[in-house]
């Protein structure tokens, strides 16, 4: 008897999609604490291998040499302490996620096919293993096409600079939120299905109120809901 074919859906992944600086990342760590589960963050998955890269000095304008040289790079993604880590050739990267060239270069390489599927396997895989929140870009459209529970959280481009600004991050948000929107694999949209929560004018504890509601609306399991704490 073949096993069942759970591949692109796992009963709990929480799909959290939407541009740079949107409020994502903050929502999916607060909704993920508030659920008690594990905590996904896809972009530094990319940001991980774009350090690396520029790092060995590959030409990451060249697809094709961001395909040869990440075919052969050692990754390790995990869940550990309720959110996921990754260590390049052994490397943990944490510290240069956010550095300027990172920012800059993360587009680049995360248009590369191979870079994606490498690290969708590594995203399914750990979406197989617990119940987690995901955020990303393509969460909902491409990794976990088939969960039941994606969300899309938007902002206006005024507000998101604002955020960012507020943050100390010197971004190029709206050339990265092109290239990512307008590359051929994988681009950022909103997923079938998907709930959209523009959250310019809410705060982080209204859209996550919103998300709880909504999940609860798509019967996410009561198990899991029932220690949500709950957000006004
Ligand atoms: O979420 P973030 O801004 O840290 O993501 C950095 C970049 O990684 C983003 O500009 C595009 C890419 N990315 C992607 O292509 N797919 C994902 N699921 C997550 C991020």
């Amino acid at each position: 008897m073949t096993e069942p074919d759970n591949t692109t859906n796992p009963p709990t992944v929480v799909a959290i999609d939407g541009p740079a600086a949107s409020g994502k990342s903050s929502v999916a760590r607060r909704l993920a604490s508030a659920l008690a589960i594990d905590y996904v963050n896809t972009g530094e998955m990319y940001r991980a291998v774009t350090w690396a890269a520029l790092r060995d000095g590959v030409d990451i304008g060249s697809e094709t040499a961001v395909a040869a040289w990440v075919a052969t790079l050692d990754l390790d993604c995990r869940l550990k302490d309720g959110r996921s880590t990754i260590l390049v050739e052994g490397e943990d990267p944490s510290a240069r996620l956010s550095d300027d060239a990172v920012n800059r270069g993360v587009s680049w390489v995360a248009r590369v096919p191979l870079v994606r599927q490498l690290l969708v396997e590594c995203q399914r895989r750990l979406g197989r293993e617990a119940p987690v929140v995901m955020e990303g870009r393509d969460i909902g459209s491409v990794v976990f096409p088939d969960t039941r529970f994606k969300f899309y959280i938007d902002a206006s481009e005024e507000v998101r600079a604002r955020r960012r600004e507020a943050q100390g991050i010197t971004d190029t948000v709206t050339m990265r939120d092109r290239m990512d929107s307008s590359r051929k694999n994988a681009p950022l949209m909103v997923a079938d299905g998907a709930c959209v929560i523009d959250s310019s004018e809410l705060d982080l504890d209204q859209v996550v109120a919103r998300v709880l509601q909504q999940l609860a609306a798509w019967n996410y399991p009561a198990d899991l809901l029932q220690r949500a704490t709950p957000v006004t």
